[in-house]
């Protein structure tokens, strides 16, 4: 399907930024936040949000920007992974529609509650002036009586893709489609293409997948950034590939 030299040893989840083909060649630099993953050495045990805090602010202190336009966290490098539906609720931020609101958590941290990391995130794009693109667990609240799918508990956990703005406004939300045995995750209701548009080099596609579960359209140009597997446990041997511009055929 693709014409890359990645071998089977990808992990099965990769965050994806997507330069969408038909955008102007343009040159800028993109950069991923390379760090030795802090991991909960207890991921099934639920744990209070103070901790869960502590625990992603070890994960998101030791950024230094280096003159990027636009910087990605590989998949669960805030929170870790392995969790269960329980375990992982300390972790769940509630992150509003971009569509629907227009808000940079930096400049107006009061407006939703429990929003932490959505804060942190946006103010770091906001302070080195830089896109940023991270993934964090998203709650989102929904009914049974209007919504025969919502999740027995009345809410969906989404393992997310957050994309801010440099001036730390949320300009994307992603959710990701094809889960990889992510029990503390439900799988969206409806599969949505989610993009947005950047200064330097036009309009991106977020995309979370496995790479052979990649249904994305046509043909598209992909500055990939993926987690590859030397060994098991993946994430603590994480090794993460250097930016490649794909040119695939899904
Ligand atoms: C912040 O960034 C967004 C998205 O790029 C843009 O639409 C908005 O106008 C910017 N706001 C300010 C105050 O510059
Ligand atoms: C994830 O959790 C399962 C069950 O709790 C455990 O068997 C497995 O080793 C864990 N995986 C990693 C990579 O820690």
């Amino acid at each position: 399907m693709a014409s890359y030299g990645l071998s089977a040893a990808i992990l099965g989840a990769c965050v994806l930024a997507i330069h969408l083909i038909g955008a102007e060649e343009t040159l800028y630099v993109a950069a991923v936040y390379e760090h030795r993953v802090i991991l909960n050495p207890r991921p099934g045990v639920p744990l209070r949000r103070r901790a869960a805090l502590e625990h992603m602010e070890k994960n998101l202190h030791a950024f230094a920007e280096q003159g990027a336009h636009i910087l990605v966290f590989p998949e669960d490098a805030i929170h870790g992974f392995n969790y269960t539906r329980a375990s992982v609720a300390s972790y769940l931020e509630t992150v509003p529609d971009p569509e629907e609101v227009t808000w940079s958590p930096c400049a107006d941290p009061g407006r939703f509650s429990n929003t932490e990391v959505l804060r942190r995130l946006s103010c770091m794009a906001r302070k080195n002036r830089l896109f940023l693109v991270a993934n964090m667990p998203d709650r989102q609240p929904c009914s049974r009586a209007s919504d025969p799918l919502c999740p027995p508990d009345g809410q969906y956990q989404f393992n997310t893709d957050v994309v801010f703005s440099d001036n730390g406004t949320l300009v994307a939300r992603y959710h990701k489609q094809n889960l990889y045995f992510e029990a503390a995750f439900d799988t969206p209701p409806r599969n949505k293409y989610v993009t947005f548009t950047t200064p330097f080099a036009g309009r991106f596609g977020v995309l979370m997948t496995q790479l052979h579960g990649t249904n994305c359209g046509p043909r598209f140009h992909t500055l990939l950034w993926c987690a590859v597997c030397k060994s098991n446990p993946c994430i603590s041997e994480t090794a993460y590939h250097s930016p490649h511009d794909l040119n695939a055929e899904a």
